[in-house]
């Protein structure tokens, strides 16, 4: 690459401009406040992590643990110990234990937001880095969680206002269960291995269970006959999904039983859930995912506890945003603007700024434009107000200041700014 060339982002990665934070900051806001209320406390875990607290949490068999993962490599290693976060139950299970909170009152419920990272093959709704909204509910195996944690993941998509989701259900057995029921599937599937994709045919030995959301053609055909996990679930695996049935009921919720629906990370025992919206098909449909994780404490080496949890794609529901026509005004960069009209005046601009910074955000324009052009920029860039002033003006301490929805102005003194942008530029 010669040293003139621009560069440019890596792929699958891209950067979040301001014009389109508004819609971003909308759906941030809506998870921390559905969050808050019903009670889970924030948290924040690191992106880099050791390798093995990764490759255990995801499972090797699954996609994102045999190929999605970025290593890191630093200058001290021969090879790498560290890795990005492709996702953060295990981080989040980790710190549980880690920071003491399985001396607290039990459950412990916790939320983060935040960017995870995975090495897949780029395309719309699906980045390399993208954005999680993540809650967890650790140390409770009642299944009253697993409903309650699928009401938060439906009221944050219903806060943002996104309308066409539906939620897929099943339960996919725990320990007891489901090795026996992988046999009657794998028995299933064997006779006719040579009509798989490659791909199928690898996970009937590796992780038979994935065979079920195979979403080939070729495989298609097999499925409507395959053995139902539902069918085969052990006493409690059973009364536990009736019960978040009920709840679910109870509460109103609708969803579509799925008994396909396995999910893509290999911690997960009875429950799992997908909210997908339905304007998009394909593999990206899926808002968000999650559900109870009863073996992910013991598999990263701390104490057997049961969990259960979701999260939503962040890029994704603002994507969807978009798309179901709701738009979202930009910001603009702060509510004044002030505007020294030529000559020696960055030091009496600046005071202006900070004598009406207390009151409302307030930017300056200390471009050696003239005030025509500086004028223009304002009204492009949305300010409420503009306070314009020259030399004369400055010797006076005083302003013009502009409503610029309205369009009137008026002389108004440097420390009476704040009370009257706060009174919302009364008597202009
Ligand atoms: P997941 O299904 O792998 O679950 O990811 C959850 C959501 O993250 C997806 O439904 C999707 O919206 C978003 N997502 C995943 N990959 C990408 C990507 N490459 N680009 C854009 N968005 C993406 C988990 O990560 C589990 N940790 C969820 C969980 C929490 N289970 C229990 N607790």
């Amino acid at each position: 690459m010669s040293t003139s060339q621009a560069i440019k982002a890596a792929r699958g990665l891209r950067d979040i401009l301001p014009s389109e934070r508004a819609a971003w900051r909308l759906v941030e806001q809506a998870a921390h406040g559905v969050a808050r209320r019903f009670g889970y406390q924030e948290i924040e875990v690191p992106m880099i992590e050791p390798i093995e607290l990764i490759e255990r949490g995801v499972g090797a068999d699954t996609d994102v643990g045999s190929k999605e993962i970025y290593r890191v490599i630093t200058q001290d290693d021969a090879k790498p110990r560290l890795a990005l976060r492709p996702e953060a139950t295990a981080s989040v299970v980790r710190a549980y234990f880690e920071g003491g909170l399985n001396q607290a009152p039990q459950p412990v419920r916790l939320y983060l937001l935040g960017p995870m990272f995975r090495h897949d093959r780029p395309q719309a709704g699906r980045y390399r880095q993208f954005y999680q909204f993540d809650f967890e509910v650790i140390g409770d195996g009642s299944a009253a969680w697993d409903a309650e944690v699928i009401e938060l993941a439906g009221s944050w998509l219903a806060a943002i206002g996104i309308a066409q989701v539906s939620l897929e259900l099943n339960s996919i057995g725990d320990a007891n269960c489901r090795p026996a029921y992988l046999e009657r599937l794998k028995a299933y599937y064997r006779p006719l291995k040579d009509q798989l994709h490659p791909d199928c045919q690898r996970r009937l030995e590796t992780n038979p269970l994935r065979l079920l959301d195979c979403k080939e053609p070729q495989c298609a055909p097999f499925k409507a006959a395959a053995p139902k996990i539902t069918d085969h679930l052990c006493e409690p695996c059973a009364a536990a999904f009736a019960e978040v049935r009920r709840l679910l009921d109870a509460g109103g919720i609708e969803y579509r039983l799925n008994p396909y629906l396995v999910r893509g990370l290999d911690y997960y025992t009875r429950t799992v859930f997908e909210f997908h919206h339905t304007a998009l098909g394909g593999a990206q449909n899926s808002l968000g995912g999650g559900g109870r994780y009863d073996g992910l404490a013991t598999a990263i080496g701390y104490p057997d506890t049961p969990a259960v949890g979701f999260a939503g794609g962040i890029d994704r529901a603002v994507l969807m945003l978009a798309q179901e026509g709701q738009e979202v005004v930009p910001e603009p960069p702060a509510e004044l603007l002030v505007v020294p009209g030529g000559g020696e005046l960055t030091v009496a601009a600046a005071e202006v700024a900070r004598i009406a910074r207390v009151a409302v955000s307030t930017a300056a324009d200390y471009s050696a434009r003239s005030l025509r052009a500086k004028m223009r920029s304002a009204g492009k860039a949305g300010y409420r107000w503009v306070a314009i002033l020259d030399e004369a003006e400055a010797a006076r301490r005083v302003v013009q200041l502009r409503d610029m929805v309205s369009g009137e102005q008026r002389e108004v003194g440097w420390d009476e700014l704040p009370d009257r942008l706060l009174a919302g530029g009364n008597g202009l």
